[in-house]
């Protein structure tokens, strides 16, 4: 057994820290404040190869594992959740479902592009009466000669209006239930694709979360990912990938409030010294270390079963499920540790206890993934 990182893990890690640091930090308030996606720092992230970062080099991906890739989304996470949730849908939801099941002429067009971020993505399951019950998906396509028809509505959609392809799931045959769901590439400006309104979220509110509305669009038939009937399981195996990476986004936000809440408490004095000798604060800080190192763990194994080409479906639900709980948990106390200062924006750690609250919502909820695991556990 070996916890060591490789020369190329932690060269990775440090260019993410410095391109967080760098890049995201100055504005991430003001992004937060307006609601603004962070296009440039996004563009750049691109460039830097943090956008296709386990894509093959032969579709312009940087060939990583994934253990490189939650180290580079927690350093994303720790200074810009709305910028990271971009990544980590890219990379793990659009890239991996197309290079994994997409035919060559779909990774020519479409995931060559992705892996560099010249363009992003967007992955669409869910509808206004289907989240966690994803199975009963209305978007329906409809076959039309080398067409299919697509009518229907998705909701809550990350990259909404910046994504210029959408991985869409829709019933092709509404008798066989999850059986009968079929997976699509949807262009961005075909005729019938409509956007709708941005959210106005708690957190991650750089992140363009939309709504979005298909009236007879027409879909090629070569768009469809596998074979018909195979969307519900597509879906499903995309996630199980995705949930490492909210689940790297949670530990980054855990961690990035955590490393905030020591630093201020060496520096903040209250009854003629640091408040870090107060034995109150300095038991916080080692509950936030110990929770923040296990779920670090968790991450990290279950990114190591993905490169050991071993199932890691149960693995990353269990490392989501207690590594959102973490980020819920620690920033509440960095928030506790910087008192009143902790309340307002300047000092950051409010967004990062906003921005968690997302990771036990997204990609499944906390008591969805304890369905995943305790199906696992007791099958
Ligand atoms: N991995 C692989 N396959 C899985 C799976 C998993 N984790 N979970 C379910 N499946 C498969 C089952 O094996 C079954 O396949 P077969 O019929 O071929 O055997 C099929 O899916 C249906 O499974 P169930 O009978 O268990 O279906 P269910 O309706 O009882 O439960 C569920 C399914 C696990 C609750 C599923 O609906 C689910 O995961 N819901 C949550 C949806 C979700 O995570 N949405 C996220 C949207 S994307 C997003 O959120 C992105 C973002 O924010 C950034
Ligand atoms: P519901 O399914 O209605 O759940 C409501 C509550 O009931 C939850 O607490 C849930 O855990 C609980 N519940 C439901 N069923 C059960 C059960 N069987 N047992 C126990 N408890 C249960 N979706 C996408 O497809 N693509 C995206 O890019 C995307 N991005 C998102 C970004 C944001 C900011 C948000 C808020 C959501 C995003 N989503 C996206 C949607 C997200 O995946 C869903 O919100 C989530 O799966 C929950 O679905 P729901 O909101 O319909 O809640």
């Amino acid at each position: 057994m070996n916890f060591d990182y490789t020369e190329e893990h932690l060269a990775v890690r440090d260019a993410a820290r410095e391109f967080a640091q760098t890049e995201l930090l100055p504005g991430v308030i003001d992004r937060d404040t307006e609601a603004k996606f962070p296009h440039e720092q996004i563009k750049k992230m691109g460039e830097l190869g943090f956008m296709g970062m386990m894509v093959d080099p032969k579709y312009n991906g940087g060939g990583m594992d994934t253990v490189s890739y939650v180290l580079a989304m927690e350093e994303i996470s720790k200074i810009d959740a709305s910028a990271s949730v971009s990544m980590s849908v890219n990379n793990s939801l659009v890239c991996w479902g197309l290079e994994k099941y997409g035919t060559e002429a779909q990774k020519e067009k479409y995931l060559k592009p992705l892996a560099t971020g010249e363009i992003i993505g967007a992955f669409c399951l869910s509808e206004p009466e289907a989240g966690s019950d994803a199975t009963s998906q209305k978007t329906e396509a409809v076959k039309d000669g080398d067409h299919y028809i697509l009518n229907g509505t998705k909701n809550w959609i990350t990259n909404g209006s910046t994504a210029s392809v959408y991985l869409v799931i829709a019933q092709t045959d509404p008798a066989k239930g999850h059986k009968g769901i079929s997976a699509f590439i949807v262009e961005k400006g075909w005729d019938g694709f409509v956007i709708g309104k941005k959210e106005d979220k708690l957190g991650i509110r750089g992140s363009d979360t939309h709504s979005l509305m298909f009236t007879d669009v027409k879909v090629p038939v070569e768009n469809r990912i596998g074979e018909e009937g195979f969307g519900f399981n597509f879906a499903m195996e995309t996630l199980n990938g995705g949930r490492i990476g909210i689940a790297a986004q949670a530990l980054g936000i855990a961690s990035g409030a955590y490393e905030l809440a020591l630093a201020y408490s060496k520096e903040r004095k209250a009854f003629g010294k640091p408040i870090s000798q107060h034995q109150a604060i300095q038991f916080k800080l080692a509950d936030m270390a110990t929770s923040i190192e296990a779920a670090r763990l968790l991450v990290i194994k279950s990114a190591w079963l993905k490169d050991q080409g071993k199932d890691y479906s149960h693995a990353s639900a269990m490392a989501k499920l207690y590594a959102s709980q973490v980020a819920m948990e620690v920033t509440v106390e960095a928030v506790q540790v910087h008192g009143g200062y902790g309340y307002v924006k300047e000092y950051h750690v409010e967004r990062l206890m906003r921005d968690a609250k997302i990771t036990q919502i997204y990609e499944g909820t906390s008591e969805i993934q304890k369905i995943v695991i305790s199906r696992g556990i007791l099958r």
